[in-house]
């Protein structure tokens, strides 16, 4: 069943847009709160984690004294939706992370091998911390030993498009997270 103003390429809606903006603003305050005196630099990954990282920093209010914001890019899919497990990783941020306490956006924590490559080069980049808050968390797809510190919500494990997250580069522009139609990637 396709709720209304789904693309007829949704299977189902996962997460509503209402849904998605009461738990990012709460996480939003949540984070404020903890990097409140910690000048933190957020890192949102390109290109899924867009909206999200977006949205979340508007969300951190009282907004953290000194907080810079910034993406990377980490890449482990092509057009399909299996990870070919070789993350391709640039980090390349014009803001120097040596010292910095990061916050790294994800849209989804899936194998959990990018985020793992990820955690590995901002630490080797100097890094004072790092931690992780993922819109998604598809636990079940687990194979590394990793868990993103912060979420907002637990994905089943089917392929979800919307609010960042795409197919081949479409459906980023959705206002929600759906389950697409397993026929659009056996097309
Ligand atoms: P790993 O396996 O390294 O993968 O944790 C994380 C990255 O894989 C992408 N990914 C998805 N993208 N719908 C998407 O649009 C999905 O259901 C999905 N599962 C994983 C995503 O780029 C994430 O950062
Ligand atoms: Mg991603």
């Amino acid at each position: 069943m396709v709720s209304s103003g789904a693309s007829v390429d949704v299977a189902k809606v996962l997460f509503s847009a209402a849904e998605i903006k009461k738990r990012v603003d709460a996480m939003g305050r949540k984070l404020a709160l903890e990097y409140a005196n910690r000048k933190p630099l957020v890192i949102g990954t390109l290109s899924g984690a867009f909206v999200f990282t977006a949205d979340l920093v508007r969300a951190m209010e009282p907004c953290p004294v000194g907080m810079d914001v910034t993406f990377c890019q980490a890449s482990s899919y092509g057009a399909g939706t299996e990870s070919s497990g070789d993350v391709k990783l640039v980090v390349s941020t014009h803001i120097p992370v040596k010292g910095r306490h990061v916050i790294l956006v994800e849209d989804i924590v899936d194998t959990g091998a990018t985020l793992v490559a990820l955690i590995n080069a901002l630490t080797e980049a100097g890094a004072k911390s790092v931690e992780c808050v993922a819109l998604l968390n598809k636990k079940e797809r687990r194979t590394v030993d990793i868990e993103p510190s912060y979420m907002c919500f637990e994905c089943p494990d089917e392929f979800v498009v919307g609010y960042g997250l795409d197919f081949d580069q479409q459906y980023r522009c959705f206002p929600y997270v759906g389950v697409l139609k397993p026929e659009v990637y056996s097309r």
